[in-house]
């Protein structure tokens, strides 16, 4: 386990005033408590000392989780006479700058938390720091903060808790102005945005102003909220790099609704996609039973996350009707950890061909929940995995092949037979991102569209990788969002066989940001070929659709 390495880094973009910006980055994502998941709004300073406690009891400092954050509920209904926020005294007797003297003297960090807009979360009452950075930042100073997490609620409405359609709601501009107030005082302070990834091109606006970036509405305390975030979270690998972190959320590790495999999934995840790790149950009492605290105290899984290359896994195969993933990441020291994650409530045979998937002939393998070295692999890699599972194989010694399957051909959408609603949409001007042109409304029911390619080639028949270029940006806005899915279906069939079904991901920022998934599909004959993409059956759209390549 590497110590988390800290450093001041004067914030590299013109976003900030270069000049004051002292903003303080962690090199790996920060691990800590939190008292949100357990707590909701009710904390007080019997329990945040109570649990800091038991992090340094429990030895979980020692593993680095060492930041310890007071979410919503810390504050009174006013500010005070100077203007400042001010610490509930029935919940928090000893104020602020007691609380950070306390941690500070556990050898812990001290993580504040307020929002840009007018209430704070949960509340209907509690000022929060819009129009108040200034002031709130040098508070946040003088109590000793050492990082702020800073949410999204009552953003344009003091009626209004949760809004996140409205310009005012997505807008960056407020998260702007909190980070340089942040940079401006004295201390370093680490800035977390949680602004739920609303809006357009987070991945763009985010990491040049804060140290990670909540990428989705809250995770809920239960298996599905794990599928939803791992798909919203596909495509910020682009972004993510040293002191720049996509925050998948506090964990639920611990908190009593996921089985212990589903717990080892989970942390498992965000440890490869290097979200920061902030425990959500009430660590460190009875309460958590002993297979979690050794799920988040697993040191090998967590040297993963801390990895000094800050690189997040990405998704390389997906398989939806069989129900598996393949992630692939790149660690220091010339090594990979792959993660082979089974959505299914049911054991799954994976395989995955080294060459083709990884681009390896043989490496050296471990298997890091079991713990248990694997030797040398090569050729095909063959698992059975548990339900719910995700195994972790950490690579080294790569031997790396030329052997991978090559190009042969790509085919855009807007060349193809469009039928029923399909229908070529355009984005000309510079806020587009790659994609300038693409095939929308690929949807079921009466109108049902078809994206036809005649003349697809192949050299040879069986079945051919093909890289999809889509777009789904289907970050659903409504309340039932935290439980919705964030995917969307779309089949494939060649040469008139049946179709078969792919959920996609989120693919990037906006209705024009291309994502590309990798996928295996069959039925391909020697010469010309027809492929057709549809909608799902499930009578929601396809995602939009910008071409394929074949590999061969
Ligand atoms: C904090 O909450 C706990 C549990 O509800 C309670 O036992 C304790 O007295 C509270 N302490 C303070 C300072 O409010
Ligand atoms: C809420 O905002 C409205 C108008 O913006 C204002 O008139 C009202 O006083 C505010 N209410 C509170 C409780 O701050
Ligand atoms: C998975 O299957 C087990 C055993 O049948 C069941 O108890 C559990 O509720 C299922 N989990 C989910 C998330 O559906
Ligand atoms: C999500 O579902 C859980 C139950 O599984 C429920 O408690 C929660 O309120 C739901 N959240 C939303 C935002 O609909
Ligand atoms: C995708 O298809 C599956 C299987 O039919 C279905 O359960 C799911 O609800 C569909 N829709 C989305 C948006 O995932």
């Amino acid at each position: 386990m590497q110590t988390q390495a800290i450093y001041m880094l004067l914030a590299a973009v013109g976003l900030l005033d270069p000049a004051s910006a002292t903003l303080l980055r962690t090199s790996m994502p920060l691990m800590g408590w939190n008292s949100y998941n357990y707590y909701n709004c009710n904390p007080n300073e019997s329990i945040i000392k109570a649990n800091a406690q038991g992090l340094v009891s429990l030895g979980f400092d020692k593993l680095g989780y060492k930041w310890v954050t007071t979410d919503c509920g810390w504050n009174a209904n006013y500010r005070d006479s100077s203007g400042q926020l001010v610490w509930v005294s029935s919940r928090f007797p000893s104020g602020g700058k007691a609380l950070g003297d306390f941690l500070h003297g556990l050898g812990l960090k001290f993580g504040v938390y307020s929002g840009g807009g007018y209430y704070q979360c949960g509340s209907t009452d509690l000022p929060a720091s819009l129009n108040h950075e200034t002031t709130d930042a040098n508070s946040f100073n003088n109590w000793g903060a050492d990082s702020l997490k800073y949410d999204n609620c009552y953003s344009t409405s003091n009626t209004t808790m949760v809004d996140n359609t409205s310009p005012g709601a997505v807008s960056p501009t407020r998260f702007e102005t909190m980070s340089k107030a942040l940079g401006a005082v004295s201390r370093g302070i680490v800035f977390q945005v949680c602004q739920w990834g609303v809006g357009e091109n987070l991945g763009i606006w985010a990491p040049p102003i804060a140290e990670s970036w909540r990428i989705s509405n809250d995770i809920q305390n239960n298996w599905k909220s794990i599928w939803r975030i791992a798909n919203e979270v596909v495509p910020y690998y682009k972004y993510t790099k040293p002191g720049a972190y996509p925050d998948m959320d506090m964990l639920t590790v611990g908190l009593g609704a996921l089985s212990h495999e589903e717990e080892r999934f989970h942390f498992g995840l965000w440890s490869i996609m290097k979200s920061p790790l902030i425990m959500g149950a009430p660590a460190l009492t009875s309460a958590t039973s002993s297979q979690s605290l050794a799920t988040l105290g697993n040191a090998e899984v967590i040297a993963l996350n801390q990895d000094s290359l800050g690189e997040q896994a990405r998704l390389v195969r997906r398989y939806t009707e069989e129900e598996w993933d393949v992630f692939v990441g790149t660690l220091s020291g010339d090594r990979l950890v792959i993660g082979l994650a089974n959505w299914k409530n049911g054991s799954t045979a994976a395989s995955v061909d080294l060459a083709s998937v990884l681009g390896i002939s043989s490496a050296t393998a471990r298997d890091v929940w079991a713990a248990q070295d694997l030797g040398t692999i090569s050729g095909t890699y063959s698992k059975t995995l548990a339900p719910h599972q995700l195994q972790l194989l950490v690579l080294s010694n790569v031997a790396k092949t030329s052997a991978t399957p090559k190009s042969a051909g790509y085919y855009t959408a807007t060349d193809a037979t469009l039928s029923g609603s399909a229908a070529k949409t355009t984005c000309s001007s510079t806020q587009c991102l790659p994609a300038h042109a693409k095939v929308g409304f690929i949807g079921q029911g009466p109108a049902a569209a078809a994206v036809t390619f005649n003349g697809v080639k192949a050299a040879t028949s069986g079945t051919k990788l093909l890289g999809v270029d889509f777009i789904n940006y289907d970050i659903a806005t409504d309340s039932a969002w935290a439980n919705g899915s964030n995917t969307r279906n779309m089949t494939i069939s060649v040469n008139g066989a049946t179709p078969k079904r792919w959920a996609f991901p989120i693919s990037g920022g906006n209705w024009f940001d291309t994502g590309r998934l990798q996928i295996e599909v069959g039925g391909f004959k020697a010469g010309d070929n027809t492929v057709v993409f549809r909608a799902a059956t499930d009578g929601q759209y396809a995602p939009d659709l910008v071409g394929f390549e074949v590999f061969e």
